[in-house]
């Protein structure tokens, strides 16, 4: 695969663009356009992760724009949905982790960065704001205000506590706490947050709207709903690109995994491959009927609908069995799509697109002035509109993860040690304290990425994507020092960057 990087940097020719949009700074205006946004979890790009994804593709996809260069600049579940929301990159918002003393959900996240994420701000506008699945890790816990505490920006929430569930679950539904269990009819979390989508489309709902739907899928435990429990029973992880190919030029944690992978950890990673697709399937189903809704009530033609996932996901690549928590492209790109007013059919843009410019773009909408505000992203409104207006386009940016580990070591695996976490069968490590890095990925002029760890080593990865687009060549060693001086410059710069100084 990878991805030709032919778009050009454009220069900022002048904001008559907005004029055209009827866009423009200041709080006054009231936009006529709803914003759709769906969520999913876990849903790679790189290996299949779209391919159940039929009725989506036909329905956002053909009917708008497809970003292929989506990226999300940090590939964990809660640092990266606290990056779409607050529109910042974690050294600003500093949510480091999935658990509270990294600031997932916590009281410090909730009195710092709520205010500032884009719920507010468009609340704020006199948007309706809807809110149905899951929210940040930590959501509901007893010391985040459990699940009373409904982030600011929400006229209609409907929060998952904790993790990723289909069924027993805990609800917020508006502070008011609401228990599920195992019945298909009542309680499949994808299908309830169908269902309260539209229901809240066909009676609560007053134009301007936001909806934010955020399915368990395919994120762990996989639960398909009954009627997908059977489907793609002979399919199977892709075995090309760098499935169990050792990456043994790489960091200590992919270092240490077997290679090739015992057949008990192949045949892991073939089921959950699987059952994810099998989960998503209900997702399909969910914007098929959020699409037809919209259309029955007249309002598609008025809304913006957004698709994509917090991160993406590997199974095998470097002989990892599962998960996401790496700085390669199978991790960090997402799927990204977008259907409205004012886009085009089947288009397909290259210029590469962050979790962090969602925010910037829900403003610029709703007429905002994204420079007004704390957010690192810009808005991609500009390139949507058919015939794409001008405007400075980013030629690279900055992807940051802060390991998890177990002081004690996993428990699953205790013969390992200290430091690692999320060992699976036959106890390949997928995350360890030292799996902590900052990176620089270029697409333009070239493609590139350049990463440093701050483990021991100092260790250092540095992949030409133009030459070996899955990243199966470490070439930081062999390169000419001065581009490694001159990258890790830009990291230094970019990972101090706040606002516009990020997009510049
Ligand atoms: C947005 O705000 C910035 C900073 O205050 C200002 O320089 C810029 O002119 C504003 N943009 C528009 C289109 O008004
Ligand atoms: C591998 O195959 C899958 C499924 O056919 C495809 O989606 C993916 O793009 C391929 N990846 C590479 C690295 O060729
Ligand atoms: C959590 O956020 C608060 C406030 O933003 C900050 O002071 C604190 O250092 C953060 N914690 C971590 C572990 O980064
Ligand atoms: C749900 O909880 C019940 C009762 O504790 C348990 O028997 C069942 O296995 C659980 N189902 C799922 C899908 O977790
Ligand atoms: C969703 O609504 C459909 C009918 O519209 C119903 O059959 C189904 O049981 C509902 N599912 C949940 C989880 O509420
Ligand atoms: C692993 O799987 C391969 C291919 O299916 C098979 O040839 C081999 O015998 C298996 N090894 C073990 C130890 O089961
Ligand atoms: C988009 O392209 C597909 C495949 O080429 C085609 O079937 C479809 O009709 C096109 N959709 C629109 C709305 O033009
Ligand atoms: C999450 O981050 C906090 C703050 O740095 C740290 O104390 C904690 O150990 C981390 N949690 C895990 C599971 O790594
Ligand atoms: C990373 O951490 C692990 C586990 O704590 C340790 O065994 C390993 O030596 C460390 N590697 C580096 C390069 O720091
Ligand atoms: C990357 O690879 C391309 C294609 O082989 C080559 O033209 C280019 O010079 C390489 N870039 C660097 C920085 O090595």
């Amino acid at each position: 695969m990878g991805h030709p990087a032919s778009w050009a940097p454009l220069l900022v020719l002048s904001s008559a663009w907005q004029l055209v949009l009827g866009g423009a700074a200041g709080g006054g205006r009231r936009s006529p356009h709803n914003i759709v946004l769906i969520l999913t979890d876990d849903q790679d790009t790189e290996i299949g992760g779209m391919t159940p994804m039929k009725k989506t593709q036909v329905l956002i996809g053909q009917a708008g724009v497809s970003f292929p260069n989506a990226f999300t600049v940090t590939p964990l579940c809660c640092p990266s949905r606290s990056s779409l929301l607050s529109g910042r990159y974690p050294h600003n918002h500093l949510v480091r982790n999935n658990s509270l003393e990294g600031n997932c959900s916590s009281p410090a996240w909730q009195k710092s960065q709520e205010p500032l994420a884009f719920p507010s701000y468009l609340q704020g506008q006199g948007y309706q704001t809807f809110y149905a699945g899951k929210y940040l890790n930590q959501y509901g816990h007893p010391a985040a205000g459990g699940v009373q505490h409904v982030p600011l920006g929400w006229t209609y929430w409907n929060g998952l506590v904790g993790n990723s569930r289909y069924y027993n679950y805990t609800l917020s539904a508006n502070g008011r706490e609401e228990q599920h269990g195992q019945h298909y009819q009542d309680d499949y979390l994808t299908d309830l947050i169908t269902n309260r989508s539209l229901e809240f489309l066909q009676k609560w709902s007053h134009p301007p709207f936001l909806m934010v739907l955020a399915p368990p899928a395919a994120h762990s435990p996989w639960t398909a709903a009954p009627g997908y429990a059977t489907a793609y029973s002979t399919t199977k992880a892709p075995r090309n690109g760098s499935f169990n190919v050792h990456g043994k030029d790489k960091h200590w944690l992919v270092r240490q995994a077997r290679s090739p992978m015992a057949n008990t950890s192949i045949e892991f990673l073939d089921k959950a491959y699987r059952e994810r697709w099998q989960t998503l399937l209900s997702v399909d189903d969910l914007v098929e009927r959020v699409v037809g809704q919209l259309k029955a009530l007249d309002l598609l033609a008025s809304t913006y609908v957004f698709y994509t996932s917090d991160n993406g996901y590997h199974a095998g690549q470097f002989s990892l069995p599962i998960d996401k928590r790496q700085l390669y492209e199978f991790d960090i790109r997402v799927p990204l799509l977008v259907r409205g007013p004012g886009i085009k059919a089947n288009q397909t843009r290259l210029e590469p697109i962050l979790n962090i410019d969602l925010g910037p773009t829900f403003l610029d909408i709703a007429g905002l002035n994204v420079s007004q505000t704390a957010m690192d992203g810009q808005s991609f409104l500009p390139l949507l509109v058919t015939p794409a207006q001008p405007s400075a386009w980013r030629a690279d940016f900055l992807v940051q993860y802060t390991g998890e580990g177990y002081p004690t070591g996993d428990p699953a695996c205790p013969a390992l040690g200290p430091g690692v976490s999320q060992c699976f069968p036959d106890c390949v490590c997928e995350d360890a304290f030292n799996n902590t890095y900052a990176c620089v990925r270029a697409l333009n002029p070239h493609s590139l990425q350049y990463c440093e760890f701050a483990d021991r080593q100092a260790f250092v990865e540095l992949y030409n994507l133009t030459a070996d687009p899955h990243q199966l060549h470490n070439v930081a060693r062999s390169v000419d020092p001065t581009l490694l001086e001159a990258l890790n410059q830009r990291l230094i710069k970019l990972q101090a960057c706040e606002g516009p100084s990020c997009r510049a």
